[in-house]
């Protein structure tokens, strides 16, 4: 007689024999396993067949993986696709080993390799987690998943529901993923747009609910390069958190709420539309508005609503940074269609558009096109840094730091809100201040998947 346990030992040898080169790594930590495997989704309306996929598990999106605040995350993240990959954990104020970024804090992961991943979340919030090697590639596969870290004590809400926003792009027959992910347009424009946009992998995701209920949403924009503009309608509604973090009092959701890729929102919603109506999450899309989730309303669920929400608890450890003292540092984002890059150091070499272009590259930050051995800057561990960022080209980026949130100092000298990636437009003066107080090797690139592929990365080293 099988045991329970003898059949899921017996499992686990038998994914070793079928291909582990490593077998014993994955034996290591004994932790949970995370895949990457391709599997396949209905993605678009059933009219047309199911597409190829790569998700976490198999899943579009992947698992949603839960921790309370101050946990740990374990996963044994097994490789089963035929490329090489890895995990990042972003937003998380992470160990700098944990950060899941190949030739800066591991190797990537090849096919059939597994690599444990290990490490505190110390913040509650809205986290995701998807795959950094190639990510053009594997993030627009499907490779991407909610990491949600709980609150000792949580909003009063009657539940909540996490809701990832993608866009795909699909051959309009086959609806299969369009394999040309380093398409000279895409990576010298906008980045890589799709023509189908799903909810939780669905095109039409629909979620019931009952009038005066209260939801806590949690967006994720998980799409290579669309920038989402979302409103209410059939909702009341306050935004809590972005990026994860609490906001010190909640914002009313007014008017649209903009989420570049990478960015999140917490919202608290109650729903306000009558029994037999619907309340949606619309997208605003050249100025049309779409239903980018359904909530048919089905019952009451009290006679009144209750007053407006508190805000979340703030995370521990966030120091406002001292501009006065700090280290200042700028970037300058170049090049582009219609952008001035007329020449950029490339490998160490000095090349002309023309050269970048044969190379697939097509945006510097200050001259210099992607990665390179000495980082942006070295800065001493608890130094405050100021960050002038200059968007001198005709497109939008969406800046993303790992490993620290930073906040936006505004014109009137004013912080703005805790975040980890931060949206500018063409032709924008922006400046960001943090505390450099993880220590580690930290990207900061563009999180439209396309333009960092073609140039736009960088990294800080605190020490
Ligand atoms: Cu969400 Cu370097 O990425
Ligand atoms: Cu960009």
């Amino acid at each position: 007689m099988t045991t329970r346990r003898g059949f899921l030992l017996g499992a686990t040898g038998a994914l070793a024999m079928a291909g582990l080169p490593g077998g014993a790594r994955s034996q290591s930590g004994g932790f949970p396993v995370l895949q990457a495997r391709q599997a396949s989704a209905q993605l678009a309306p059933s009219s047309y067949p199911k597409t190829d996929i790569w998700g976490y598990d198999g899943l579009i999106p992947g698992p949603a993986l839960r921790v309370r605040q101050g946990g740990r995350v374990q996963r044994s993240f097994h490789n089963g696709l035929q490329q090489a990959s890895s995990v990042h954990w972003h937003g998380i104020r992470i160990d700098n080993a944990m950060d899941g970024v190949p030739g800066l804090t591991q190797e990537a992961v090849p096919p059939g390799a597994t690599f444990d991943y290990d490490f505190v979340a110390p913040d509650a919030g809205t986290y995701w987690y998807h795959a950094h090697n190639r990510s053009v590639e594997q993030v627009a596969r499907g490779l991407y998943g909610a990491l949600i870290v709980e609150e000792a004590a949580g909003p009063d809400i009657d539940r909540e529901e996490t809701l990832i926003l993608d866009d795909w792009r699909l051959n309009p027959e086959t609806a299969q993923i369009d394999p040309d992910f380093t398409s000279f347009h895409d990576l010298s424009h906008a980045g890589r747009l799709g023509n189908l946009i799903t909810t939780n992998g669905q095109h039409d995701l629909s979620v019931g609910v009952r009038k005066n209920e209260r939801l806590r949403l949690r967006l994720i924009n998980a799409a290579n390069a669309k920038i989402f503009a979302l409103a209410l309608s059939g909702f009341e509604g306050w935004t809590v958190a972005l990026d994860g973090m609490p906001l010190e009092t909640p914002e009313p959701v007014s008017d649209v709420v903009l989420l570049g890729p990478g960015q999140r929102a917490d919202l608290i919603v109650d729903v306000t539309a009558e029994d037999g109506e619907t309340a949606y999450l619309l997208r605003a899309e050249n100025e049309q508005v779409f239903s980018q989730a359904a909530f048919p309303v089905g019952g009451v669920a009290a006679a009144a609503r209750r007053p407006a929400p508190d805000a979340l608890p703030p995370n521990p450890n966030m120091q406002f940074p001292d501009l006065a003292e700090a280290e200042r540092l700028r970037l300058n984002m170049e090049g582009g269609a219609m952008g001035r890059l007329d020449a950029a150091i490339l490998d160490g070499n000095r090349k002309t558009f023309r050269q970048l272009a044969d190379s697939r590259q097509f945006w510097a930050f200050n001259g210099t096109v992607g990665m390179t051995d000495t980082p942006l800057a070295e800065i001493a561990r608890g130094r405050a840094v100021r960050l002038e960022i200059v968007n001198d080209t005709v497109f939008p980026h969406a800046m993303h730091l790992h490993g620290m949130h930073f906040r936006e100092v505004l014109e009137d000298g004013t912080f703005g809100p805790l975040r980890d990636t931060l949206l500018t437009f063409r032709g924008e003066r922006r400046e960001i201040a943090f505390v450099a107080d993880n220590p580690g090797d930290w990207l900061f690139h563009c999180h439209m998947l396309s333009h960092a592929a073609s140039g736009m990365m960088t990294w800080l080293r605190v020490t």
